[in-house]
């Protein structure tokens, strides 16, 4: 008998160049007046908080800015923008930026509305109420948090990146517009398009992989294939990065339903650790974890192949899902991106302990096709080191 699948997505969804104009007429419709932006200072140097800001005061929005959200954020900054938001008497959150803001806009929601203190939430307590209405408007096309209902935090007294999962916190509205991502650096338009990669594969190879999100991740996996390298190559390359855009969007929706894996859980401690870039960190990981997982889906890691452009049709099934592997390594050198963790500061020393977070971060594991071992996962960090 088949299995009962559910997926979970945004109420609303708007794409498109220009898409951003929408926003207030988004924010009237929840009857809100008082709004809440949660973004970075990178967003507002490069002129795109302005593109949400027109748009709103035009339509007499009144909205407070809190624009100090760091990459990785961290669970004090999170306290502080959510005491801003309330003293201001907020009563609707747009979540403006790459990953980072999003995810620290998800988790002020919930505070909004949820007793208690954060630690609590990063630490397993379940969202019991509804977070404010929350508009996602993502500015790099990567992290899919506009429309996943994971908010990842860093847990400072752990040095951990811990995450809140709950339905709850999807974005009521998430507004995608590859405008906003025409002015991503080289260096950010690959790495979050590589953190694209590893959520369409992670979620197409999942335990918890299902016919609607595996349509979703083999798309994203096909787009990313033929549009990162000329959106790296050219930011003012609109069709590339609009596809990116959609093509990271995909990839959201899968691995917000199927869940991430082995690459995920790895990643997450070098980022709280040694503040890699989560991108870059996936990036680097995910040949070697591959060909760790390859023999759990030898059928699944040909198709990956097949999506990348490769011809494996006289392969055999193992042959086929190697040539996954080969494939993503090549697409990761062209777009610019490290090959060893070494290159991006992270020591041998401590890798034990990194290890044992690793496999710390359960729901990413409890979704890995392979199980793996603490040993495993030290030996697969030294071998990207
Ligand atoms: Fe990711």
């Amino acid at each position: 008998m088949l299995r009962t699948y559910a997926l979970s997505l945004p109420s609303n969804l708007i794409f498109g160049v220009g898409a951003v104009e929408t926003v207030a007429e988004k924010v009237k419709e929840f009857g809100k007046s008082k709004v809440l932006v949660v973004t970075d200072k990178g967003i507002v140097g490069a002129g795109l908080l302005e593109k949400v800001l027109t748009p709103l005061e035009q339509a007499g929005i009144k909205a407070h800015i809190f624009d100090q959200i760091e990459s990785n954020p961290r669970d004090h900054t999170v306290l502080k923008a959510f005491e801003f938001g309330k003293k201001k008497g907020c009563e609707l959150i747009i979540g403006l930026g790459g990953g980072s803001p999003i995810d620290a806009a998800k988790a002020v929601g919930a505070l909004m509305t949820n007793p208690g203190p954060l630690q609590d939430y990063l630490r397993g307590t379940p969202l019991k109420n509804p977070p404010l209405p929350l508009i996602a408007i993502p500015t790099t096309s990567g992290t899919g948090s506009e429309v996943t209902q994971f908010s990842v935090v860093t847990d400072t007294e752990r040095s951990f990146k811990a995450g809140i999962g709950s339905p709850l916190l999807i974005p009521k509205v998430a507004i995608v517009d590859p405008s906003l991502m025409e002015s991503m650096p080289p260096s950010l338009a690959a790495a979050t398009g590589m953190d694209a990669l590893t959520h369409a594969i992670e979620a197409f190879v999942s335990v918890n992989s299902q016919p609607f999100s595996d349509a979703l991740a083999l798309h994203a996996i096909r787009l990313i294939g033929a549009f990162l390298r000329p959106s790296v190559a050219n930011g003012a390359n609109q069709e590339a990065r609009s596809q990116m855009a959609i093509a990271s969007t995909l990839a959201g929706v899968a691995f917000s339903n199927a869940g991430v894996g082995l690459v995920h859980a790895m990643a997450h401690p070098l980022g709280g650790r040694f503040d890699v870039p989560h991108g870059v960190a996936n990036a680097i990981l995910l040949p070697s974890v591959m060909r760790f997982n390859l023999i759990a889906r030898l059928e699944k890691f040909g198709q990956v192949a097949q999506a990348l452009g490769e011809k494996v049709e006289k392969l055999s099934a193992v042959d086929a899902g190697k040539r996954a592997v080969e494939a993503i390594s090549q697409l990761s050198a062209d777009v610019g991106i490290p090959a060893r963790l070494s290159e991006v500061n992270v020591k041998a020393e401590g890798l034990a302990q990194t290890a044992a977070d690793a496999m710390n971060m359960k729901r990413a594991m409890g979704s890995n096709p392979r199980v793996v071992k603490q040993e495993e996962v030290e030996k697969l960090y030294r071998e990207a080191l």
